[in-house]
This record gives C-alpha cells, structure tokens and sequence, in this order.
C-alpha cells in the first residue's frame, strides 16, 4: 500500500550539498549612516542581541554539515557583518568587491587580504561598482547580476570575462530591494525563487524564459527578507517573520529553518547578507 505523501515530500526530492561560507561576526555592527531605505540611524540596535541573532545562523549552517570560516571585523566598518557583499568566489576566482558608498568602501581591502592570506590565486579587485553576493547569484545556467541601485553593469563585463560563464543582466527598479539578494535566491544549483515586483518588465521576462518553474514569492513575504535566504539545495534559511513564504518552499521539497535576525534588518539586511559562499 502507497502511503500518503506529506506535502514536503510530493515534489521533486531535494538533495542538500555540502557548502562553504564565509561570515563576519557583527563586533562593530551598528546603523550611524543610511545607506538604503531600511537604515534609521535615530533608531537604536541592540549589539549583544545582533551577535546572539548571528550566533544562531552561524550555529545552524554547523549543525547541517556546512563549513563556515570566518573574517576579523573591523572597528568603524559596521557594515562588514554583511560578508555577502564582499566578493563573488566562483570555480575558486575571486572579484573582490568595489563598494558604491564611501562608508563601506574600506571593507575591499580586508576581503582581498582574506582571499589572499588564505593562497586564492586568482583574486581581481573589480574596477567598477559591484557588491559581490549582494548582487551576483550564481546558478548552473548562468550568474544572475543585478544592477540598478549598486552595482554597476559594467561590472558584469569583468564578471563575465573573469569566470567565463554567462552573466545575466537584471534591473532592480524598487529602492526597497537595493541588492538582486534581497528579491531573488538559488534554491538548488538550477532552482530560483523571486519576487517579480522588485525587477524592471524587460528583466521579468528573462526571468520568466530562464526559469519557467521559479517558485514565485509576493510582496508581502519579500518585505520581510523571505528572499534574503540561503539554501543548500535542501534546506533552505529564512527570516522567521516570512512564514508565507516558507509554506510555499515547504510545497516544493525544501525544509524550511527560521532564523530571527531582526537586529541586523534594522541596516537592511539578513540571512543571505550575512553569508558569502565559496565556490571552488
Ligand atoms: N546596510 C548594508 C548596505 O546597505 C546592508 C547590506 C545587505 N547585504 C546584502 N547582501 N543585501 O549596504
């Protein structure tokens, strides 16, 4: 007798892969400028709330298997807890970041140190804007490049031509959704999920012939970081609040794992910001 099939189970099965991840643990995490729509410096942060928040997310990638290194945070780079943006690591080539804002602009050195302190061979400072993760999103098929609010496109061509893979040009057109990582995730090596809202008609019809079965989110979960999440092909981390649309992912195979990390939101960030991968 066929036993009935749980939701999580009745799509395709999920298969998680072992990952790498860099993080900066939040020492010097505060929000003194704005910089997107998200950051009020007259609001206060709590500092030992913001390392318990990160504590939980770097605890959990360890408790599913994954490898998390760590950069020394510096004093007077508040931002740097934000690890995605420092550099976009794939087939172990590294372009390091160059940050839009002039706040954040000290943190390329210290992630260009990283890499080569650590023997990367194949490190190359960008010579245009480009935020690494915070805009690139590597899948199979292509690396999806966001541009709009801070990197700049030409900075997909040094991607292109250092990684050798197509690079997709996505325009972001919501100042809500500064960063391609804040509306639009890999679930699995060839699996995104998006919101639509967040991306000018041209790039949502790109999305929509490149990725026909995309798991599509709505507003509401997208204001809440939903899409700010990191996924291992299986397990897929999400702000708490964005319950909407772990339902959704649940329904398509993923095992959905909450994590409150409402401290940092408050500099508009979350689960993905907080994450670099590296892709070797
Ligand atoms: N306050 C930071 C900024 O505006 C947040 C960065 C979030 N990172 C990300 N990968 N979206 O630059």
């Amino acid at each position: 007798m066929t036993a009935s099939l749980a939701p999580e189970a009745a799509a395709t099965p999920r298969q998680a892969r072992t990952r790498h991840y860099v993080m900066c643990r939040p020492e010097h995490f505060e929000v003194s400028y704005s910089i997107n729509p998200w950051m009020d410096p007259a609001k206060p942060t709590d500092p030992a709330l913001a390392l318990a928040q990160w504590e939980d997310l770097r605890d959990l990638y360890v408790s599913l298997g994954h490898d998390v290194r760590t950069i020394e945070p510096a004093a007077g780079l508040p931002d740097m807890v934000f690890a995605a943006n420092g550099a976009l690591v794939v087939d172990g080539k590294v372009l390091v970041s160059r940050f839009r804002h002039p706040e954040r602009q000290a943190e390329a050195d210290h992630w260009a140190a990283w890499f080569r302190d650590r023997g990367y061979q194949d490190v190359v400072q960008a010579a245009f804007t480009s935020e690494g993760e915070g805009d690139y999103v590597t899948t199979d098929r292509a690396i999806l490049a966001g541009n709009g609010f801070r990197s700049d496109p030409y900075s997909q061509a040094e991607a292109r031509a250092l990684f050798n893979r197509p690079v997709i040009s996505l325009k972001l057109i919501d100042p809500r959704f500064y960063h391609l990582d804040t509306a639009l995730a890999a679930l699995g090596d060839d699996e995104i999920v998006y919101y639509p809202g967040a991306f000018d008609a041209e790039s949502r019809q790109v999305l929509r012939g490149l990725f026909p079965n995309a798991v599509i989110a709505d507003e509401e979960d997208a204001l809440l970081f939903g899409l700010n999440l990191v996924s291992d092909g299986l397990n897929a981390i999400l702000p708490e609040p964005a319950t909407g649309l772990a339902a959704k992912l649940r329904t398509h195979g993923y095992r959905t794992h909450h994590i409150d990390l409402s401290e940092l939101l408050k500099s508009g960030g979350s689960v993905k910001c907080c994450t670099l991968e590296l892709r070797h």
